[in-house]
Order: structure tokens, then sequence, then C-alpha cells
């Protein structure tokens, strides 16, 4: 045993590499990933990065070569749908223009191409905490961050005899300002702006606020004003000056002179705060002093570093794309929810706050249980920013953005994220300065207080206890009904995470409430629905029901790629067929913390297996969507590890690679990289508890470590390229009762897990499946 434990030391020692060489920002930068190529630090509240006129501009940016530059922008999120988020206040470089005057301003007379590389593409790169990119007319931009303060850094062609550089106010993503500011100090060039602007995926505003300093090999601007569509109005100072209708694209012009002798660099810092102008300065003050870009660069890199670098590989017949995959997926997972602490718009507190939670929906299932894994200060300083939100609103967040609570997917599912902490580090919450009381208090209000508006915060709590389903009358106790079949199996869920807290505090009364609550899944599932036109003998399905006992029936493939009326089941759609983003084919097989009934309810593991197989050759599995997620692991329920390790390959290859393209759909603020950093690993998480369904790696080793729990956990695949299947475990050298699931106590000392692997598909859990709540429950 001392040997292996050597071994494995040996190899995570072996294996020690660069995280950041493995990181490539672009993968999902086209085709609807919307993933976020610019430069952030770790869950920074500013992300600096390009915007294009791309309609698929939800991140700012595209990689596609036809779309052009328009702005430089402080904000951005990463991943998501709705409408385009943030993108505010973009700064733009103007080449030459023969006076101030005569310079264009607005988005379409200012655009422009970047310089395109031999082989047809953009001259773009980007590496954690750094972006740069070369524009057709050779201006050079790069990017850089720190968490409320982003540095530009402009490099014009000799011939741009007077450099200028632009600050747009109005164009956010969704060009939704009001209520604009915008003062140029004269003697040094700083703009100060604010705005009102649209939330994405709401009906709410927020404001914003930036400082604009520039530095170069000069004192002061030579040209300065505002500027109103293409009429730049020199020697202004005051965009109030300009700002007579609303409509228009307004911002501020300032002008440098320009090196005589070669390029002329100008950097541009720029603060941003969710409070003051004042704030946003001292924000940009306070975070780079020293106007050292490089500076900047590498402490945003040691941060990504030390991050990244908590998790090592052995990579001997490894692909170097294989390992790209797992470190760009991990990286897209510390992007949201954002850091603004000292920024909140709402009230004030000590505790940090957090924000972007865009939306738990889409992260409570794999990103925060992958955050137990090797980031628990930062998961603790977001529970703790939850519940103060709580504390003061009432109910936990669900998909937030700039202080605004945007619309519900599904249930209230911070309470799968503070209960997947709670689970995990119940042995030091309070050195981690949270509250026990306080978590379990916020849990509660979401589970039993009835928000004015569910369709923003918490739950349709008062209907789910008197039924213990969501009615699809439209009428019933207010609100119109939507996604009432998804709805009610996630408040399943989420009254599970409860109980499993519950437990864990010794409540043995409301464990046991919560957990009955958590079965009430069964109450909308009806066992003499098939589906039509298919050979297939498969009966029961979650179906909507209206609040007399009587049934709506839904044809199961509605939503599907099979859906004969078309339907997407999107939030932006009017519906009241029952279910989001899904298809009722799907949702009938994902009931996570009870598989074991679900196999009982479709008629025993045979045709559990059947079923799952028959959605798969069917096409019904959906890798754009989280609840298909878990979906491949299902078979370890039915004794069939092997089918399950056989399907997550078949996804990884079939939906996810390291091209621009790579990925099948938004990423949804890192909740597909986490899922697939799990996938890679050889694990599936469920969250709220202490298990984890394994598979097999992609790599001969793959180690976590807690900084928390100062532990190094290594697993080690013997027989690593000779199969997939595994087909024994031994954790410090301890044979494990089984082979399909570990219990979280692998992570919290050091321990080394070895899998034996085995070219045979039909490998059996070993004698003991994974828990289920109705076959005994979890631990
Ligand atoms: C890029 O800008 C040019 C010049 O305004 C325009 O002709 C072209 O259509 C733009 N490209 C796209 C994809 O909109
Ligand atoms: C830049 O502007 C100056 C002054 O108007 C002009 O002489 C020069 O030709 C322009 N250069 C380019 C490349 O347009
Ligand atoms: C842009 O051009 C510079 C040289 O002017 C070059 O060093 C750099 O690699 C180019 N590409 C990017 C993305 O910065
Ligand atoms: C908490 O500590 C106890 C006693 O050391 C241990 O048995 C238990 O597994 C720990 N719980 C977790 C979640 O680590
Ligand atoms: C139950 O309610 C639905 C919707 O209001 C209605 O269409 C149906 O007739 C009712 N059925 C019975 C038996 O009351
Ligand atoms: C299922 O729903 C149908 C209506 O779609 C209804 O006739 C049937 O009784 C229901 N079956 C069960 C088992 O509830
Ligand atoms: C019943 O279901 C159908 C089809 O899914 C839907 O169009 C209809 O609106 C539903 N009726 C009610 C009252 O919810
Ligand atoms: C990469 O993944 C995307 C998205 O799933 C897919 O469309 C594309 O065909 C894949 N490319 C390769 C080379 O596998
Ligand atoms: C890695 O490259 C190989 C060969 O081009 C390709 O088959 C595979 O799909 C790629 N994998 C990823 C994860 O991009
Ligand atoms: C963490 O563990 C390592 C290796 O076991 C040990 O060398 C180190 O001293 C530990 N650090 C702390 C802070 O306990």
């Amino acid at each position: 045993m001392k040997l292996l434990l050597l071994y494995s030391w040996l190899l995570a020692v072996a294996a020690a590499l660069d995280p950041l060489q493995y990181v490539n920002l672009f993968i999902g930068t086209v085709n609807g990933g919307h993933t976020f190529p610019g430069a952030t630090v770790p869950h920074g509240m500013v992300k600096v990065g390009m915007d294009t006129d791309s309609p698929g501009n939800h991140a700012g940016y595209d990689s596609d070569a036809r779309y052009n530059v328009t702005g430089f922008s402080q904000l951005h999120q990463s991943g998501t749908g709705g409408q385009v988020p943030l993108s505010n206040f973009k700064l733009f470089p103007i080449h030459n223009c023969s006076a101030f005057e005569q310079c264009l301003t607005t988005i379409d007379s200012r655009k422009i191409l970047r310089h395109i590389l031999p082989d047809g593409s953009v001259d773009d790169y980007a590496s954690p905490g750094y972006f740069s990119t070369n524009l057709s007319n050779s201006i050079r931009v790069e990017l850089t961050s720190t968490r409320r303060t982003a540095l530009h850094r402009y490099t014009f062609p000799e011939e741009s005899t007077t450099p200028r550089i632009l600050l747009d106010v109005t164009n956010d993503g969704q060009i939704s300002a009001n209520d604009i500011t915008m003062l140029i100090n004269s003697e040094t060039g700083r703009m100060t702006a604010s705005g009102s602007f649209a939330d994405s995926f709401g009906i709410a505003r927020y404001n914003a606020y930036a400082c604009v300093d520039f530095k170069g090999d000069f004192s002061g601007p030579v040209e300065y004003g505002p500027y109103k569509i293409n009429y730049p109005d020199l020697w202004g100072t005051d965009i109030q000056q300009h700002y007579y209708t609303w409509g228009y694209e307004h911002g501020g012009l300032v002008g440098f002179p320009g090196s005589k002798t070669g390029p002329t660099t100008i950097l541009a810092r720029v603060g941003i705060s969710l409070l003051s102008v004042e704030q946003a300065c001292a924000n940009a003050e306070k975070e780079i002093s020293d106007w050292n870009f490089e500076r900047v660069v590498r402490d945003s890199e040691a941060q990504w570093r030390d991050i990244l670098g908590r998790v090592q590989v052995n990579t001997d017949g490894v692909a170097d794309n294989t390992t790209t995959l797992l470190y760009s997926s991990l990286y897209r997972t510390h992007i949201t929810p954002a850091d603004l602490t000292g920024e909140n718009p709402g009230w004030s507190s000590s505790e940090p706050y957090y924000d972007s939670f865009y939306c738990n929906w889409d992260t409570y299932r794999t990103l925060f249980p992958l955050m137990s894994l090797h980031d628990p200060q930062r998961f603790a300083a977001i529970v703790r920013g939850m519940i103060d939100i709580q504390k003061n609103e009432g109910w936990l967040p669900e998909c937030r953005e700039m202080g605004t609570k945007q619309f519900v997917q599904g249930g209230s599912h911070g309470d799968p994220i503070l209960a997947e902490f709670f689970i995990k580090y119940q042995n030091h919450t309070s050195s981690l300065g949270v509250s026990d009381k306080d978590l379990y208090n916020a849990l509660l209000a979401d589970a039993e207080n009835t928000p004015p508006n569910w369709n923003i915060q918490g739950r349709q709590a008062d209907v789910w206890k008197e039924l213990g389903y969501i009615p699809s009358d439209t009428t019933y106790r207010g609100g119109a009904n939507t996604k009432q079949v998804s709805r009610a199996i996630e408040y399943a869920f989420d009254d599970f995470a409860i109980s499993q807290v519950a437990k864990g505090l010794n409540k043995v009364e409301d464990a046991a409430k919560y957990a009955a609550r958590a079965r009430n899944f069964m109450n909308s599932w009806n066992g003499s629905i098939s589906v039509p036109d298919t050979e297939e003998d498969i009966s029961g399905f979650f179906q909507p029901r209206f609040a007399n006992g009587t049934w709506n029936y839904t044809d199961p493939r509605h939503c599907s790629v099979h859906d004969p009326t078309g339907s997407t089941c999107f939030l932006n759609a009017i519906r009241r067929d029952g279910f989001y983003e899904t298809s009722p084919i799907v949702y009938s097989q994902y009931v996570p913390h009870d598989t074991a009934k679900l196999i009982e309810l479709q008629g025993g593991r045979k045709k559990f297996i059947e079923r799952l197989d028959w959605m798969f050759d069917n096409g019904y599995f959906d890798s754009t969507n989280e609840p298909s997620q878990q979906i491949p692991h299902m078979y370890h329920y039915a004794d069939k590890p092997g089918y399950s390790a056989r399907r997550v390959r078949e996804t990884i290859n079939q939906y996810f690679n390291t091209s621009r393209n790579g990925l099948p759909g938004n990423d949804d603020s890192g909740a597909m990289g986490s899922y697939v950093f799990f996938y890679l690993a050889g694990m599936y998480p469920l969250p709220a508890t202490k298990q984890y369904l394994l598979s097999s790696p992609y790599f001969p080793s793959i180690s976590f470590h807690n900084p928390l729990l100062n532990s190094t956990t290594t697993f080690v695949s013997r027989g690593f390229g000779s199969g997939i299947y595994v087909k024994s475990v031994t954790v410090n050298g301890r044979p494990q009762k089984s082979t399909c699931f570990l219990d979280w106590d692998v992570f919290t000392t050091s321990s080394t897990v070895i899998l034996e692997l085995t070219d045979d598909v039909e490998v059996n859990c070993g004698g003991e499946l994974p828990p289920s709540l109705s076959s005994g429950g979890y631990d």
C-alpha cells in the first residue's frame, strides 16, 4: 500500500503541468456557444472583451471573420441565452480622421473587420487574463483586467497622426441605455460615465458606472468632446450638452498627440462600479495604480494557475486536445458567479456579494459540485452572499444579474447549491463564516413562503404544499402557469436537498417531512401514457394534471427532435404544456434523487435499460440542455455501469471538442463546461449528497487538490488504454463495496483510488447499487 501511494505521488509530481498551456478560450465562440474569450480574473466582475456585430454576440465576441468589431467593452456574461447581456461602455480606437469633427462615431460607421491570417481565420489571441487582436487598419488592441478594472493597450500605426479613442455610453448589448451621464476632464482626458440599462433575462434595469483614464507619452488630450451620432463636439465636456433626445448614440471622444517616429501606444484604464462614478474611479486607482500592463497580466495568470492547477493529470498516452478539453472546460466554470463584493446596489452589508447566477437551474447540477472538489473557500463566500440576499430579499437568488432578479427557469435552485455546500463542508461551516442556522432558514424560506412573483424568485410553495404537484389550470391561485410538470419534478429535488441538510442538522422531523415532499414527483406520473408511432413497448410518463386531479394529455415527444408540432419549450414561447427545455421523454428518465423508483415505475431494470437505449438510439438525448446531463450515467442504477461509460464516451465524441464550434449549444455560465469536466474525470456528482457515480477517467491518473482540507486525492487507472470499464476499485488499498459510486470521504483526506479497468462492458456494480431515496436513502 505504501508503494502504491508513492507510485501515485510520483505520477502526480511527474505530471505537474502548467494548466494555462491547455486552456483554449475560443471553444464555443461560434455556432451559439456564446462563450467569452476576453480577459477576466477568476469570478471577476470586469470581463473585458471584444464586441462584434454578430447576431450571436451574447458574450460580445464571434470568431467568424465576417463580423466587424464594434468596440471593447468591460462587462460580459459567458454562455448565456436571453437578450444580449451587458457589453457596457465600449472603447473604440479611431485610426485617422481628417479633423475631430469629421470622425465617424456611430457603431455602424466606425465598425471595422479584423486582420485576417493567411488561413482565413481572424488574428485574435487569448489566454487566461489576456486578449489581443489586430484590426484591419493595423491598430493592435490588448486587454487585461483585475476584479473591477480593465486595462486596454492600443497601439496605433505611425500614420495615425492623432490617435483617438472613443467611449460609447449608449450601446450596451441591447442598446438600452437611458438616463446617461458623461463628463470629460479637459486636463487629463478622464471620462466618467453612467447609465441605466436593461437586464438580459428579465424585465428589470440596472445602473452601471465607468471611469476611464489614459496614459501615454503625453500629459493630456490635444482634443476632446462629447459626440452625438456622427457629430463630435470639439472642446465640450458634458454629454448633457448633446443629450436632448432619447434614442441617439452618445459618448465621448479624446485625441492624443501621435508619435512622429513610430507607433503610438496608449493605455486606457476603465474602473467599473454598480454604485457611483466615484467608486468606479476609486476601484481603478486602487487596483491598477501602477499602469503596469504586464504586471496585471501576470497577477491574473497567477490566480488562474492557482485555481486550475488544483487539478493535475498524467497525460501519458493522452491526446493533447483531450487535456485541452479538460482544462478549457474547467476554466469556464470559474467565470461566473461574479464577485461583486463592495458593489451591491441593494443594501450595505459586510458579507460577500456574488451575482451573475445565470441561472442556478443550469449550474446546480454539476458546476457547484465541481467547486466542492477544489474551491471550497470561494464556494463558502458565494453561499454567504446568497444567504445575505435571502435575508434582505426574502428568497435565495435564482437568475440574478447586476442586482436584478431575472426569470426563474424551474424551482428554487439556490436550495441544492446551499445543500451541496453543507453536505460537503458541514464540519467547516463556522471556520468559513457560514451560519448553519441562517443557511437552514434560507432553505425553509424557499420551501415554505410563496413570493409575490414566483417567476423571479422562490417557488409556488403554497400550491406545491396543497396539491403535491403544480396544476395546469391557468388561474389556479394566481399567475400564468408555465412549465408545471418540470417545476414539480424540480421542486421535489429541491425538497430532497433540504431533507439532506435537515438530516445533517439532526432535525429528524424536518428531514422526514422534506423527504416525503421529495417523493411528490410521483403525483405527476401517469403510468398509462405511451409514445405514439413507435413499435417500442414503453409506457409511463410525467404528464400535466389539473387541480381536480384529471390529466391534460401531452405527447411524450413534445419539444423533442421528433415533436410533430415542432415546439421548443424555451421560456420565450407562450406555453401551457408543462415542460421546460426538454421533452417529457427526458424528464421521465431524470429524477436524480430516486432513480430506483423510476426503475420500478418503468417495469424493472431490463425495461429501464431498453428505454434508455431507445432514447439514445432515437435522438431524444439532448446534449444541449441540462436535464439530459445525467442520462448517460443512468445505467449505473440498473447495475450496468459499463453501458454508462460507453454512453459517456459517445457523448463526448459526438458533441464536444476543442474547435471553435466545439459546443453543441450555450455553455450556460459554465454548466456545460462542468459536466464535460466530470465526464472526462470519470465521475458524475449527485448534488446535495456525498455520492459520485464512477465511470473511468480519460487520463492514466487525475488528482484533485483541496486547499481547505489540504488533501490531494488521486485516481489511478490500472490497465489504462486496454479498456474503459471499471472492474474493481480500491481506496488506499481497501477494496470498495461498489464499483459504481464513491463517497465524498475519499476527498476529505488524501487518498489514492485505484481503478482496475477491463474491456468487458458487462461489468456490474460489484454488489451495491448507488443510493436512491426509495431504496434506503442517502447517508
Ligand atoms: C462589416 O462592416 C462592413 C462595413 O460597414 C459591412 O459592409 C459589412 O456588411 C459588415 N459585416 C457584417 C457581417 O455585418
Ligand atoms: C491621416 O491623417 C492625416 C491628416 O489628415 C493625413 O495627412 C494622412 O494621409 C492620413 N493617413 C491615412 C493613412 O489616412
Ligand atoms: C498582431 O500583430 C503583432 C505585430 O504587430 C503580432 O505580434 C501579434 O502576434 C499579432 N496578433 C495578435 C493577435 O496580437
Ligand atoms: C465530519 O467529521 C466527522 C468526524 O470526524 C466525520 O465522521 C464526517 O465524515 C465529517 N463529515 C464530512 C462531510 O466530511
Ligand atoms: C377538471 O378541470 C379541467 C380544467 O379546468 C376541466 O377541463 C375538466 O372538465 C375538469 N374535470 C372534472 C372531472 O371536473
Ligand atoms: C393518464 O392520463 C389519461 C389522460 O391522458 C387518463 O385517461 C388516464 O386515466 C391516466 N392514467 C393514470 C394511470 O392515471
Ligand atoms: C393542455 O395541453 C395542451 C397540449 O400540450 C395545451 O396546448 C393546452 O394549453 C393545455 N391546456 C391547459 C388548460 O393547460
Ligand atoms: C465539434 O463539435 C461540434 C458541436 O457539437 C460539432 O458540430 C462538430 O461537428 C464537431 N467537430 C468535430 C471535428 O468533431
Ligand atoms: C482530438 O483530435 C482528434 C484527431 O483530430 C479528433 O478525432 C478528436 O475528436 C479530437 N478531440 C477533441 C476533444 O477535440
Ligand atoms: C499540506 O500537506 C502537505 C503534504 O501532505 C504538507 O507537506 C503540508 O505541510 C501541509 N500544509 C499545511 C498547511 O498543513
